[in-house]
């Protein structure tokens, strides 16, 4: 098809030389081939990288996120356990590897995330007797962190996730050891020493289950309660790490009006699809909820059923439609991992399954869901 519209685009142009017009170049009437430029001018699109794509060794997958992709994200590298492993020790080595990645390919580089009540070590907030610190010096603790992390790529890396995860399900504030030992303002604090750090970088609140409403409700007041007070926030990051049939379009719909009516951008910043059966209660990302491997809970070791495949296209096909609406108000849509074979989702909440929750099978192939996506954007006029 796309072949075929250029040979008529190219057969026209000789009729008109032969005609004894002058030509002009044929129009290039190609398809746009990847994500990214299909949705030029509408938003972003991202995927969240591991070592082995931004340092090249998965030569391919590396490939095809530079083929594929307008954005990245450090899915590990630049969380707080891997760039300050222990007190005043620093190490960058991959983050400069992913940054250096994002910048040759000319994207948008988001850094994810320096707040967060997981994968910090426990040092940060204990003395050496293993007793909680100070409210000082954890602000401390924290000023430093983000002073050093932000300010090494101060211009280099374009947003930030700030804080990660603050909310709890019912729309109170988590009580972290960010929370229980600062306090509730720990949060403005984290984006004011960002700002400090980059005043150029975007500013991100970033959490999971925001379709929930009493969560929704509960960030909602966070982030007017932030504006109110005049701190540095300029987005908000919608995770979706969706199922099938969680959450519904109309509430993703929902939920992306209601933050964008605060005037912040709006992302979505982690999102794939789950199609394996359900193995927790809990809607949502909480990744400390774990759950024990069975046989049913892994039904497809091999390859999905196509009619799980057609019902994946038709749920990004969903979701991306509502992306589509709020056009403008949403910046980026990143996915969290490139393939099916490097998606968390094969190990959470159980480990080892085989999980299907990306637009590009274990081969690097394009699913048909990929496909969905693609005519998802010429459907609403994306694209160049
Ligand atoms: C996940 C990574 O994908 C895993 O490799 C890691 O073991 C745990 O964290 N919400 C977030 C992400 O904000 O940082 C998490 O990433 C997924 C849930």
């Amino acid at each position: 098809m796309r072949g075929s519209r250029l040979a008529h685009a190219a057969g026209a142009a000789a009729l008109v030389a032969a005609a004894g017009c002058t030509p002009r170049p044929p129009a290039p009437v190609a398809a746009p081939a990847s994500l990214a430029a299909a949705y030029h001018g509408a938003f972003l699109v991202g995927a969240a990288l591991n070592d082995a794509q931004f340092s090249g060794r998965d030569s391919a997958e590396a490939a095809l996120v530079a083929a594929q992709f307008s954005s990245v994200s450090p899915e590990n590298v630049l969380k707080w356990e891997s760039v300050h492993p222990r007190p005043g020790v620093y190490d960058f080595d991959a983050a400069d590897r992913y940054v250096a990645f994002g910048r040759r390919h000319g994207m948008f580089v988001v850094g994810h995330t320096l707040v967060w009540h997981n994968q910090t070590p426990r040092w940060v907030f204990e003395d050496s007797a293993g007793r909680a610190v100070s409210r000082d010096t954890l602000i401390a603790r924290m000023r430093d962190h983000i002073l050093t992390v932000v300010g090494r790529y101060r211009g280099r890396v374009n947003g930030w996730d700030v804080v990660n995860e603050a909310v709890a399900d019912d729309g109170t504030l988590r009580r972290s050891p960010w929370q229980t030992i600062i306090g509730d303002d720990f949060i403005a604090m984290a984006f004011r020493f960002a700002h400090e750090a980059d005043p150029d970088a975007q500013l991100v609140y970033n959490d999971y289950a925001l379709e929930n409403a009493p969560k929704r409700q509960g960030v909602l007041a966070l982030v007017r309660l932030l504006l109110a007070e005049g701190v540095p926030i300029t987005g908000v990051g919608l995770q979706e790490h969706d199922r099938l049939d969680w959450p519904s379009p109309e509430s993703v719909d929902t939920t992306i009006a209601a933050f964008a009516a605060l005037g912040v951008k709006v992302m979505i910043t982690e999102l794939d699809v789950d199609v394996l059966p359900r193995a927790v209660a809990q809607t949502g990302a909480d990744v400390s909820l774990r759950a024990a491997a069975r046989a049913e809970l892994d039904p497809w070791p091999d390859s999905l059923p196509d009619p799980v495949q057609q019902a994946l296209a038709r749920r990004y096909a969903a979701l991306f439609g509502v992306f589509l609406r709020h056009r403008g108000r949403v910046a980026r849509v990143t996915f969290w991992g490139v393939t099916d074979r490097d998606s968390w989702r094969n190990d959470w909440p159980v480990r080892g399954r085989t999980n299907y929750p990306t637009l590009f099978g274990r081969d690097g192939r394009p699913k048909p869901a990929f496909d969905a996506v693609m005519e998802a954007a010429g459907a609403a006029g994306a694209g160049p």
